[in-house]
């Protein structure tokens, strides 16, 4: 095996989806710890000094103290190179939560014990589903009193439509959480509550065949139960098969505390196994093989900012095939030029770290001087080939936004293109006045602000933003079938385009929605927007 296969097929990028608070960035500093990345549990920062050690960079994160941003995270464990695509923890940044999706090549679903399938899980899920990546569920805080998990189980198969496999499965929750029993060791590791942080903790393996002992540990009647709900499982769950696994359509589910590090190296080594390496990506030019072709990547990020003192710009790009060197030169295939990536760099928690090589599966971030989009193709210079861009996703807030100073247009104008060029907001135009009425659409409400706040400090440009009704966004996938003018809705739908002149449709609630599809037979709608 050459030296680049060999790099591709030790790495494993992935994901991390869940609700706030469900335990992302515990689990994610736990994993960190098992990879040596952190040595001692006291250097794991509490939650709030993590976060904006992540991502100190924009003033309105520290109002707010939240994090706008992404990160991803290099670590070795075990033979393997593994990114992890950190992603923005509050529910209003899930555009680019969206997005970095389209970076990963698995995902790992964080679920609360205790809640359940929560809101934003579900609306990421479908991100996954969308692209077929293989789903690895971790079930935590079992160390509180948790849901039934057979309940659990059946909730996840209904509400997201996937097949579960339990890996492991728990015996009890919170004070009288025991352990799981592993199925494919068959046996109980039980639970202590080591002191929070430390690696795995003191841990017996009782095998099932060794029933006293079994017993011994973990009480006779935990012990009923397990056999009772195993006898259960056997007869009734989905078998495990791989191959449905990597396709999507089957989710290894795993038992845990992520606090008191229970479970975690399980599900790291057994996920590790089942995730897939980099594989081929579709182009324009058909899949492109990660070890066989050379180097290419497609942007799937831009970040504004990031260093306030120069006022950067950093574009995130996801390597698809080859290998990465900075010297070398590449083709930005959109751009239709050949440059040298500028000062290519891990963004790695607060540090950057400038790099000199990277490979198939790693994320680089590259000073950006305002010349990529989201979706770029870059590629080898005597290569030429797109890949498959990234969907617009719908956004579920809408604002009419002016200038308060009408001399201050063309500001106003460059400004709002510039943000919805990161990727930050999407800008509509009524439908047939163009561009003197400007909509504003976002994930979450949080980003206004933040529009607000970037026309101001970077354009000097004030705004008065008029919220609109609307919640629901559909494209029209046969718009050249259809005609949009004669188009007949529901009262209070609304026709805009996209800056690239797309019609599109606004409705305030899904019912709308249904209305018009049934008035206008023939007629496509979409949730996601092509680019
Ligand atoms: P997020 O990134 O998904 O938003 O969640 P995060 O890891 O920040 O965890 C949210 C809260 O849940 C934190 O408590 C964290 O300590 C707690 N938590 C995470 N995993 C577990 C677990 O396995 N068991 C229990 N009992 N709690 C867990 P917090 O009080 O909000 O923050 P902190 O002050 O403890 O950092």
């Amino acid at each position: 095996m050459s030296e680049i296969e060999d790099q591709i097929r030790r790495r494993r990028t992935f994901a991390i989806i869940s609700h706030p608070d469900a335990g992302k960035t515990t689990l994610t500093e736990k994993f960190l710890l098992y990879g040596g990345a952190i040595n001692l549990a006291g250097s794991v920062k509490g939650k709030a000094t993590a976060r904006h050690a992540v991502s100190d960079w924009m003033e309105i994160e520290k109002q707010r103290g939240i994090s706008v941003t992404s990160s991803v995270l290099q670590f070795e464990y075990g033979g393997y190179c593994i990114n992890i695509l950190d992603t923005p923890g509050h529910q209003d940044f899930s555009e680019d939560t969206y997005r970095t999706l389209m970076a990963a090549d698995s995902a790992v679903m964080v679920i609360d014990a205790s809640k359940g399938v929560e809101a934003q899980t579900r609306k990421l899920f479908k991100v996954c589903v969308m692209r077929r990546i293989p789903i690895f569920t971790f079930i935590n805080k079992m160390d509180r009193d948790a849901n039934d998990s057979f309940d659990l189980l059946d909730e996840i198969e209904k509400e997201l439509g996937i097949a579960t496999c339990p890996v492991n499965w728990p015996i009890g929750s919170g004070k009288g959480f025991k352990g799981v029993y592993d199925r494919e060791q068959k046996a109980v590791i039980t639970y202590s509550d080591t002191e929070k942080g430390t690696r795995e903790g003191l841990s017996q393996v009782l095998p099932l065949s060794r029933e006293e002992e079994l017993r011994a540990g973990i009480g006779d009647e935990a012990a009923d139960k397990l056999l009772e709900e195993l006898e259960l499982l056997d007869g009734a769950g989905a078998g495990f098969d791989l191959e449905a696994v990597r396709r999507g359509e089957l989710t290894p589910v795993f038992f845990g505390s992520a606090l008191t590090n229970f479970g975690v190296e399980i599900f790291l080594r057994h996920f590790l196994q089942m995730a897939t390496p980099p594989l081929p990506r579709k182009s324009d030019k058909g899949p492109v093989d990660p070890a066989a072709a050379g180097f290419s990547a497609f942007v799937f990020k831009i970040q504004a900012n990031m260093n306030r003192a120069h006022r950067d710009r950093v574009a995130f790009m996801r390597i698809c095939s080859g290998r990465f060197d900075a010297s070398m030169e590449v083709r930005h295939v959109q751009g239709g030029r050949i440059l040298r990536l500028s000062q290519p760099q891990q963004i790695m928690a607060d540090e950057r770290k400038i790099l000199s090589e990277a490979y198939a599966g790693d994320i680089i971030g590259v000073f950006d001087p305002g010349i990529f989009s989201i979706g770029d193709t870059l590629c080898m210079p005597k290569e030429e080939f797109c890949y498959e861009g990234i969907p617009t996703f719908a956004p579920e807030h809408f604002a009419r936004v002016r200038q308060v100073d009408t001399m201050k247009r063309k500001q106003f104008i460059k400004g709002v293109e510039q943000i919805a060029q990161e990727g930050a907001i999407q800008i509509f135009q009524e439908f047939n006045t163009g561009m003197e009425e400007i909509i504003v659409g976002v994930v979450g409400v949080l980003q206004f602000d933040v529009l607000r706040f970037r026309l101001e400090k970077e354009y000097n440009v004030e705004i008065r933003l008029e919220n609109l009704p609307y919640e629901h966004i559909r494209w029209i996938e046969n718009w050249d079938q259809v005609d949009v003018e004669r188009l007949t809705g529901t009262s209070d739908m609304k026709k805009v385009r996209d800056l690239k002149g797309n019609p599109l449709l606004l409705f305030v609630n899904p019912w709308s929605v249904g209305m018009t599809l049934e008035r206008n037979k023939g007629l496509v709608l979409s949730e996601f927007g092509r680019n």
